[in-house]
């Protein structure tokens, strides 16, 4: 198995299998459920092996209620449901990912601050209806630097006129929209993907 280093965008080490890595984000792009079906196998032996890229995933109010909001919106599966397998797929790839959700503006706030203090390489937040409002929770991720991906289960773009005003896709990475569940686990593939080598 062919191991390298690569350098994050912050610095950081990370082992891979270049061939593995490869052949998974090609099979991902063609259909983003396939990931799943990998294993760790692609990954360094653990005495190898050492992933310190640390993502968090924020998720804004009533997204805790996915599943039953709007279902032909914003699809049939849970918050739960989603978070899992992107931990499952952030496991596979040596990323270490935690998330959180808050209804309040506040907490969104406190927590990106939190971010900043805990060495948290990349941010994928999905600020929900704050996407359309929020210059605090904009101002946050301003403040801590933490480059992030925003995400948004329903394809924004093409929804109601007031949808159209958006407080953070100026200053992300990048922005998917439209995928679902599936939307998590395609900004935590684009972050692999600038992974440099
Ligand atoms: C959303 C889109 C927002 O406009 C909406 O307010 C949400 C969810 C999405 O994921 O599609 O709550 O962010």
């Amino acid at each position: 198995m062919q191991l390298r280093h690569f350098n994050t965008s912050r610095g950081k080490m990370l082992k891979i299998c270049c061939a593995d890595i490869a052949v998974i984000f090609s099979n991902t792009v063609a259909n983003g459920r396939q990931l799943l079906s990998f294993r760790a196998d692609w990954l360094a032996p653990d005495e190898e092996y050492r992933s310190v890229i640390k993502v968090r995933v924020f998720n804004g109010p009533n997204l805790n209620l996915l599943g039953q909001r709007e279902p032909g919106t914003y699809g049939q599966r849970s918050l739960m449901d989603i978070m899992q397998e992107l931990e499952r797929f952030a496991g596979d790839c040596g990323v270490q990912l935690d998330h959180m959700q808050t209804n309040s503006e506040g907490k969104m706030v406190d927590a990106i601050q939190q971010a900043g203090k805990d060495g948290v390489d990349y941010i994928i937040i999905n600020p929900a209806g704050y996407t359309h409002t929020s210059v605090a929770i904009r101002d946050a991720l301003l403040a801590v630097d933490i480059p992030f991906v925003e995400v948004h289960l329903s394809a924004v773009n093409s929804r109601e006129p007031f949808r159209q005003i958006n407080y953070f896709s100026d200053i992300a990475i990048g922005v998917i929209s439209g995928f679902r569940g599936e939307s998590y686990l395609l900004a935590l593939q684009a972050i692999l993907n600038r992974i440099e080598p």
